[in-house]
């Protein structure tokens, strides 16, 4: 779990909106089958650690339609019964399909995790491997095991027979870098192990989160096997899924940063699916009932002390580009309360409209790159399946959590 006060990245305003796409002809596109499950449209909400527990994801259904997944969730943490791990896994009746990503890399945890998943009544796993945290990279987890396919295959066939009949997906990036890409041999293992779809981030784990997505890549994997595929990479708008899904052929998207502090952007992809030009986005005042709204689940669904912390974050994110905002900014980081919240918000103009430079901003994870770290030898060993240790214990999990921040 990161930490929920971390991620202030400043308004990375990103390029003008590319020329309009045209909105789905009738029966143009599919509704997603993942397994049983049918997914119309074809849009998921992209796992993402601090931001989609069951506050952001209802929030995201109000508007639109599709599968919302939670964040990652440490097996080990999860089976040591961790109260925080717990909640984040958890979801309340009203949410259906249920659906929570593993993180995971030994295969008895992660067997275990998923029967136990199923039987709380979830009707959909996901398993991440792409975490591209160096701490996790350097034990040979995340994005690190699908370097060697025969542990992914492992690790893998784990969560199928634990999940039963529930459809089992896998999430993966591109490679480790440019020499190591390791995104065709892991749709490969995906087919012969019974995963129901594929997700593919399209960059590599020392991309991180920089530069365009490599659509290109999403293409290919589309080619080469016969699963559902799911694109991942650079989805702001409605149109830019529809022109992933026409120029790749891939059977859904999925939505990561353009939805922080734009759940409406669901609304948005639902209509453009459905044949009808999207709503404009709305202007501040609505806005800000949607951030009020946002915080009384947060702070109902968690604590008042937790939930608010995380508003501070989903603050910044919610005023990103209005005029003005950064003074507002600079007091909403240290809100603890709603309605001190709201007394900041109040004092700009509700009539602002929402700026266009804000729609591609790149929020929660900046435009750095790393070097990759795999554990000594590591590429000399691919063909081996031993899984990387796992954290053990209360402290060294903890620890562990801490320094997770996604895929
Ligand atoms: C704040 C944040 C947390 C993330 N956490 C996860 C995670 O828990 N599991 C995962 O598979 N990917 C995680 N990711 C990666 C996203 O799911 C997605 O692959 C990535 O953001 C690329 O999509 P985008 O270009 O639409 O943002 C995270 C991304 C962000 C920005």
């Amino acid at each position: 779990m990161t930490d929920p006060t971390h991620e202030f990245e400043p308004a990375g305003l990103a390029a003008p909106s590319p020329a309009p796409e045209p909105v789905a002809q009738p029966g143009e596109f599919a509704p997603l089958l993942i397994g049983s499950l049918r997914v119309d449209p074809p849009v998921v909400l992209a796992p993402m650690a601090g931001v989609t527990n069951y506050p952001f994801r209802t929030l995201c259904r109000e508007f639109g339609a599709g599968l919302y997944v939670s964040e990652m969730i440490t097996a080990r943490a999860y089976l040591y019964g961790n109260r925080l791990t717990r909640l984040l896994a958890s979801s309340r009746p009203d949410e259906s399909p249920r659906s929570v990503q593993i993180y995971g890399a030994d295969p008895i945890d992660v067997h275990e995790m998923a029967r136990q998943l199923v039987d709380e009544g979830v009707q959909h796993i996901d398993m991440n491997f792409g975490c591209p945290v160096p701490k996790v990279t350097r034990t040979g987890g995340g994005a690190a095991v699908p370097v060697k396919p025969r542990l992914l295959a492992r690790i893998v066939r784990a969560a199928v027979h634990g999940a039963g009949d529930v459809p089992v997906t896998i999430k993966v990036r591109k490679g480790i870098d440019e020499g190591i890409e390791t995104y065709l041999d892991a749709g490969r293992v995906a087919e012969d192990e019974g995963v129901r779809a594929i997700g593919l981030h399209a960059r590599t784990a020392a991309e991180l989160y920089s530069g365009a997505a490599d659509w290109g890549a999403i293409a290919r994997l589309v080619e080469h096997v016969s699963l559902p595929v799911l694109g991942n990479g650079d989805i702001w708008e409605a149109g830019d899924a529809l022109r992933m899904m026409r120029s790749t052929g891939c059977a859904g998207v999925i939505v990561g940063r353009g939805c922080l502090g734009r759940p409406w952007l669901f609304r948005e992809l639902a209509q453009a699916f459905r044949g009808e030009s999207p709503d404009p986005p709305p202007n501040f005042g609505e806005i800000v009932a949607i951030i009020e709204r946002h915080a009384r689940l947060l702070t109902s669904f968690f604590d008042a002390t937790f939930g608010i912390r995380q508003m501070r974050k989903w603050c910044t994110w919610y005023t990103i580009g209005f005029p003005g905002s950064a003074k507002a900014r600079a007091e909403l980081v240290r809100i603890d309360s709603i309605d001190e919240m709201l007394a900041i918000l109040r004092r700009l103009d509700p009539a602002l409209p929402f700026p266009a430079a804000a729609m591609r901003a790149h929020r929660g994870k900046g435009g750095r790159k790393q070097k990759v770290t795999l554990p000594h030898g590591y590429l000399d060993q691919r063909d081996d399946d031993t899984p990387p240790r796992t954290p053990h214990g209360p402290a060294e999990l903890a620890a562990f959590e801490r320094s997770l921040s996604g895929g």
